[in-house]
């Protein structure tokens, strides 16, 4: 079976990538991780290097700007000729380079209902708001922040004595599994 080729882009622990490399080695799975591109040199690249993947760090620091930054960004993601991209914890806005290179093909997992609390911060948000049900967000990625159409959600109760790291840690528990259905489903209908 041809596998459906995914570039993930990180710059976290990469729990969310271990979780789709862990459903790739599945005989019939849809698609194949064929690199793991980051923004910094994240936790996460060892699930990348443990499983022989190859990736890369390209870091806005190694850039005279950011135009420069987001136009290496697009030619690293274009050279693995991906079918789509997935932002697992991904901490930077694209650019329009890699916006337009793969536009439709880029999806981005949220830690939140969207559209309730966009941005770098939806956990910390969502509790400083005393929501009593919040969860995560699977979207298509478009020019705005968090904006994208929905692809998927799941709710997560938040308990009286919840910390960010505590709920954080309970939605990534559905994230994880959430996102890998979503994409394989996708790369099942390509
Ligand atoms: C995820 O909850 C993601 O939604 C958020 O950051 C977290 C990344 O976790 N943006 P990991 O790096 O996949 O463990």
């Amino acid at each position: 079976m041809t596998r459906i080729p995914v570039v993930v882009l990180i710059s976290g622990t990469g729990s969310n990538l271990a979780a789709l490399l862990e459903a790739a080695r599945a005989e019939d799975c849809s698609y194949e991780v064929v690199a793991v591109l980051a923004d910094r040199e994240a936790a996460g690249l060892d699930h990348a290097r443990a499983a022989g993947i190859p990736s890369q760090v390209i870091a806005l620091g190694d850039y005279p700007d950011r135009a420069a930054w987001d136009r290496e960004l697009a030619a690293a993601v274009t050279a693995h000729e991906p079918q789509l991209v997935v932002l697992a914890g991904f901490m930077k806005l694209l650019g329009a380079p890699l916006l337009e290179a793969c536009a439709g093909r880029i999806i981005n997992t949220h830690p939140a209902l969207l559209p309730s609390f966009p941005g770098a911060h939806g956990v910390r948000d969502a509790l400083a708001h005393g929501v009593k049900v919040s969860g995560c967000s699977v979207i298509e990625v478009d020019a705005g922040v968090d904006t994208g159409r929905i692809l998927a959600q799941r709710a997560v109760d938040v308990l009286e004595d919840d910390t960010e790291e505590s709920l954080h840690e309970r939605i990534k528990a559905v994230e994880q599994p959430l996102l890998v259905e979503v994409v394989s489903r996708l790369t099942s209908a390509r």
